[in-house]
């Protein structure tokens, strides 16, 4: 036998090597995903920033009204400040932080808890004014049609706000929903504060109830927020989804009563498969079983039955119709900036699993049900794919791994910093820097981009916005999702 031969007999013998796939460092992930959101910061950034490729900007936003609306977050690559989704991802971080920052390191629950209130110092800006909330600060087709730094920014800084002529039960409910939410999750360090958060919250809601509509179905402030963030499947979610929050944080039977008796007329029974800025049902149902689940109300069962065929659909096991998922095992829903849904699905399996393991509970999907641990593991590959156990073996969270997103559409990042460029560059002056095929100068640490298409493919293109644009709200149920993995690695 020639030494080849023995060599190939001992290949052809041996066990196949063990396929070594890296544990994920979710700290890093968990510390990355919450410093993200210091660089989608306005307003007067304070001395303990840690982003300092960024610097004050839109100083005197609201001036054009007679109010201070400085602060809060610009939403995703441009430097518009869109209440709506901006409430949403309030309510998310606060959220994570309610289930899950008992997981968190000391240091990052200080960091989520800084990075709700930046949010919610500016949505009770938004209610100072009586029967009035403001709504969003920045004309978007002006902005869009710059590629300029938020600290360069001369665009008209217009401000909308909803008031009984011009309803948002939208905005409104989900302004509700982010403080009475933030108030649960700031309490342990502020009482106060929480106390006035969940005054701010009682009064939104009170406005978007009272008042009801869709702030899109007004002509202007349609022309503010459409087609970016207009309601496309009305208010009734909203108002459901407030009142639950306000349940939850106030104790409140008012908001109890609210839920049960509003339930049928406000489409709480729809079951729509969906969780995001514009659609709550999902995550609605969530949020509302774990009531029912602990025992108390019986008469919420229907939440979670909604809940669980809501969940029937992303487990395989399950003979229910399944949403889809890419080759590669990425949830995947059509319409640009996929991994929104792929973190607040998330976020929504692993929370309801604790709620149904604290009670030794199951997803009932009729044929079989379904173990906590199921819906654990799958938001588990979720997670993991995000972080480069993906077929283009990258992470999608930009400064986590060897291999992430360069050219990522966002405006702050892709232009020189104000640190290292401090002359003004105008409106087109970015031109250059959008359309160049460099890697961004700075690095927007911790930003998920929209992902890659259904055949699991990203092409790292500055152009290509579904791809590639961070969003405030893709982040903020990660932030959640990564502290439960911290904690519970192997699920
Ligand atoms: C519950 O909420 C209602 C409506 O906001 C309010 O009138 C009532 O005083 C609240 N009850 C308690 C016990 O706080």
């Amino acid at each position: 036998m020639s030494l080849f031969s023995v060599l190939l007999l001992l290949l052809l013998l041996s066990p196949p090597p063990p396929v070594i796939t890296a544990a994920h460092d979710y700290a890093d992930a968990l510390t990355k995903s919450i410093l993200f959101f210091e660089g989608q910061r306005s307003g007067r950034l304070p001395p303990d920033q840690r982003a300092n490729w960024r610097g004050d900007s839109a100083l005197s936003d609201g001036s054009s009204a007679g109010v201070d609306l400085q602060g809060g977050y610009y939403d995703a690559g441009d430097n518009v400040k869109f209440g709506f989704p901006m409430a949403f991802t309030t309510t998310m971080l606060a959220w994570s932080v309610i289930e899950f920052g008992e997981f968190m390191p000391s240091g990052e629950l200080r960091n989520a808890a800084a990075a709700v209130r930046w949010a919610t110092d500016y949505l009770l800006k938004t209610l100072a004014l009586p029967d009035r909330v403001f709504i969003q600060v920045g004309d978007p087709t002006k902005d869009h049609n710059c590629w300029e730094r938020p600290e360069d920014m001369d665009t008209e800084r217009t401000v909308y706000g909803v008031s009984p002529e011009r309803p948002g039960s939208d905005v409104a409910g989900e302004t509700a929903a982010a403080l009475s939410a933030a108030a649960m999750a700031l309490r342990p360090i502020d009482g106060e504060y929480a106390d006035e958060l969940l005054r701010g919250s009682f009064r939104a809601f009170e406005f978007a109830d009272k008042h009801r509509g869709a702030y899109s179905d007004d002509p202007d402030l349609k022309a503010g927020g459409c087609p970016f963030y207009c309601d496309f499947d009305g208010y009734q979610d909203e108002l459901l989804w407030g009142a639950a929050w306000l349940r939850r944080a106030s104790q409140n039977d008012t908001f109890l009563n609210y839920i049960q008796n509003n339930g049928k007329t406000l489409g709480a029974d729809d079951n729509i498969n969906e969780f995001g800025w514009d659609n709550k049902h999902a995550g609605l149902n969530v949020l509302v079983s774990k009531e029912f689940l602990d025992g108390k109300v019986f008469s919420l069962q229907s939440y979670k039955e909604s809940a669980d065929s809501f969940m029937c659909t992303l487990v395989p096991e399950s003979s229910s119709s399944h949403i889809q998922y890419t080759k590669g095992g990425l949830i995947y829903k059509p319409g640009g900036s996929n991994m929104q849904h792929v973190t607040s699905i998330a976020f929504l399996l692993l929370t309801y699993a604790n709620y149904l393991s604290k009670t030794s509970q199951y997803v009932n999907c009729g044929n079989i049900l379904i173990s906590p641990t199921s819906l654990r593991a799958q938001a588990k590959k979720q997670v993991d794919y995000i972080l480069g156990d993906n077929p283009a073996k990258m992470s999608y969270m930009v400064g986590y791994g060897d291999r992430f997103p360069l050219r990522i559409h966002h405006r702050g990042s892709s232009l020189p910093s104000i640190t290292s460029h401090p002359q003004f560059l105008a409106c087109k002056d970015g031109s250059a820097y959008f359309n160049s095929p460099n890697p961004n100068p700075n690095l927007l640490i911790g930003a998920i981009v929209g992902g890659p298409g259904e055949d699991d493919v990203y092409d790292d293109d500055r152009a290509d916005f579904r791809k590639s644009e961070p969003t405030t709200y893709i982040n903020a149920p990660l932030v959640g999702v990564l502290a439960y993995f911290v904690a519970n690695p192997d699920i």
